[in-house]
């Protein structure tokens, strides 16, 4: 049984209880952050407590917390649950008053605050030589406006995720009004005669930790990255494809629509990329 953080308490996972009139519950009147660690130490720290600082701030939801408080407890519940390589969970909520009312709470009333860990398997990056790669479908975008916003309202990525699972994929691609937006739970990368291209951080889109790791790394090892609107028929185009986030990394994606990407196989670009981002978290994280 693995320990959890509930409102102040770290507590056995299956003592933890919260109200049915939690605006989480009621509503999904709140919003979250999934954060690695590997080898015990937490990775891109500060930019996920950032985006959860604009998530809160664009629910007008207090942060109930200081960053370095965050931290402390992202720590505590990696030490719990015996650290290694894991990631925590965190929820934030508008909290639970005595009436459902879709107004917010007046007087307000204090946040729920929920962290839970789950183990990270190895991502394709562990081994990059020998990764098989997955598969994708695509799929049409049929979210709402604001997927800036790290909501835990995430019916449509459910829907769209069991589409995929469905059709023996890993992942959907999705698409709005003829471009590529995201994956169902992932950021988008395709790439093009040696060329890469990712869709621009817009309200469209959840600005990924991972995507603007992976395009550091490009900029910085000079593989050739633009970040622009990648349209259907590039997308099905494409000579290499990866989806990127914090539990996969940036993963080769070699079917698309159960049709080969490129050659069916994780390209050279990808291939590189890898390489370069697993030296990079073996440094932050100190791994021999
Ligand atoms: N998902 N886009 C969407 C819609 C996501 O839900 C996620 C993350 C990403 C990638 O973001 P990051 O690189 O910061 O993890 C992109 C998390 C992991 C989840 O829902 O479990």
């Amino acid at each position: 049984m693995t320990d959890v953080y509930l409102n102040g308490i770290f507590m056995n996972a299956d003592q933890a209880r919260i109200s049915p009139m939690d605006r989480g519950f009621l509503f999904a009147d709140g919003v979250y952050e999934v954060i690695p660690a590997f080898n015990g130490v937490l990775f891109r720290l500060n930019e996920h407590l950032l985006r959860l600082q604009r998530s809160l701030g664009a629910l007008q939801i207090p942060n109930p917390h200081a960053a370095d408080a965050w931290q402390a407890l992202c720590k505590e519940m990696i030490g719990r649950n015996g650290g290694g390589n894991i990631s925590v969970y965190l929820q934030v909520t508008r909290g639970a008053p005595d009436k459902r009312d879709h107004g917010f709470p007046v007087p307000a009333v204090p946040p729920t605050v929920f962290m839970a860990t789950s183990p990270v398997a190895p991502s394709a990056i562990s081994n990059s030589a020998t990764a098989p790669g997955a598969a994708a479908i695509v799929a049409e975008d049929i979210r709402w406006a604001r997927c800036d916003i790290k909501a835990v309202a995430l019916l449509p990525n459910i829907l769209l995720r069991q589409q995929a699972i469905a059709a023996g994929a890993v992942e959907a691609i999705l698409i709005r009004d003829g471009l590529v937006t995201e994956g169902s739970s992932t950021n988008v990368f395709v790439v093009k005669d040696g060329r890469i291209a990712t869709p621009p951080c817009t309200p469209r889109i959840l600005a990924g930790v991972t995507r603007e790791l992976v395009v550091e790394l490009c900029r910085n090892h000079e593989l050739p990255l633009v970040e622009r609107e990648v349209t259907k028929e590039q997308l099905y185009d494409a000579d290499e494809i990866w989806v990127t986030s914090s539990s996969k990394d940036a993963l080769p994606i070699v079917t698309l629509d159960a049709r080969p990407v490129g050659n069916g196989r994780p390209g050279a670009l990808w291939k590189t990329l890898a390489r370069r981002f697993l030296e990079l978290k073996r440094a932050a994280c100190s791994i021999a």
